[in-house]
């Protein structure tokens, strides 16, 4: 493909609920990267049934979040705004380059690794096989960056050993991608256990903030975090549950790390997570009314959604023909 400007993709598992990690660390940067070139950005509904989902609220959430990427800032005509079982391409490429992708490579995946822990009923072949899938999904577009936080950086690693491999043995066919993650917000944790990250799939709805949690909700969630038995808003060594607040304020109200502790000095914990709650509150309305505003337009939600995936597929058919053609493939269908 010949390119006149940066390929930007990402993508999101409707698997839960969308909560403050994947807001910071991820969605929250991808509007302003609208400037920096061509965006896709997917609804990985094909990633979300590595796990087993209940269908009916796997469709509501896929929409929600569809809207919730709109409210973010997202702008479906500047972008490329999609569900990813709409594009037929996704799934037809990760079974290519399942064939180039070794297992000893995707055994080697800590996702795998604690999501076949998690799952122990359910160690499915797709579960492995996920990161060729992801694979596919930047190789696609001949994507150039991809906006992630710190935990899908080791995918989009294998994404560009695979890349590399393929080009290796074919000629060049893919761009070979570079992740893109944030300096703060990269990684948020979760808030009953702050070594453990933020996930939409914790069972304990008090380890994490939702996008779409009421500003109640949001302050009890944050007064009820987990610290220590210290009282000052410093990080530090062992301080991991107040260091995540820091991050959170830091990120929700633009200033640095250096700046809460200093905006902190001799207050309290009580003080601050109430200031955190705050900031946080403030950060999230605007996105949580667009969305809830969002919902009650299912037409234009339909009407959008379908236009995401043609532009997509219109992208996705010229990679995917040129690699059936370079794997040696028969016939000329299109
Ligand atoms: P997912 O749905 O788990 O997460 C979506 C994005 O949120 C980031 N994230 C976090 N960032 C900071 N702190 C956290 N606690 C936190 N939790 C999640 C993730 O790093 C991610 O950027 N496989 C991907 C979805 C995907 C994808 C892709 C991403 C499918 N295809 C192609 C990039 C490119 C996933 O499960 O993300």
């Amino acid at each position: 493909m010949i390119k006149d400007q940066k390929v930007i993709f990402s993508g999101i598992q409707p698997s839960g609920r969308i909560t403050l990690g994947n807001y910071l660390g991820a969605v929250k940067n991808w509007a302003p990267l609208q400037e920096e070139g061509l965006c896709l950005y997917c609804v990985a509904d094909l990633h979300a049934i590595t796990v087993r989902q209940n269908p009916a609220e796997l469709r509501q959430r896929s929409l929600t979040l569809y809207a919730q990427l709109l409210a973010s800032g997202i702008d479906p005509e500047k972008s490329i705004l999609f569900i990813q079982s709409h594009v037929a391409e996704h799934a037809e490429l990760a079974w290519i380059l399942n064939c180039y992708t070794m297992f000893g490579e995707l055994s080697r995946m800590t996702q795998f690794k604690d999501k076949s822990a998690k799952n122990a009923d359910n160690i499915n072949c797709g579960l492995f096989a996920y990161p060729a899938l992801m694979a596919a999904d930047i190789l696609l577009y001949q994507t150039d960056l991809v906006p992630v936080g710190v935990d899908q950086k080791q995918h989009v690693e294998l994404t560009r050993d695979i890349a590399g491999r393929f080009n290796g043995l074919y000629s060049e066919t893919f761009t070979v991608p570079e992740p893109l993650m944030q300096k703060s917000g990269a990684k948020i944790m979760s808030l009953s256990d702050p070594t453990k990250k933020m996930s939409k799939s914790d069972p304990n709805p008090k380890s994490y903030v939702l996008l779409m949690d009421s500003p109640d909700e949001i302050m009890r969630k944050f007064k009820s975090a987990v610290t220590d038995s210290e009282s000052t808003v410093r990080r530090g060594e062992g301080r991991d549950g107040i260091g995540n607040l820091i991050t959170i304020y830091s990120v929700a109200a633009g200033k640095t790390p250096e700046e809460v502790e200093a905006e902190f000095e001799g207050r309290g914990y009580g003080d601050f997570k109430k200031a955190v709650g705050e900031a946080t509150v403030e950060l999230l309305r605007p996105v949580r009314e667009r969305t809830e505003e969002l919902l009650k337009n299912k037409d234009y939600l339909e009407e959008s959604y379908k236009a995401g995936a043609e532009k997509a597929a219109r992208l996705a058919v010229r990679t995917l023909d040129k690699v059936k053609r370079k794997v040696g493939f028969a016939g000329k269908i299109r």
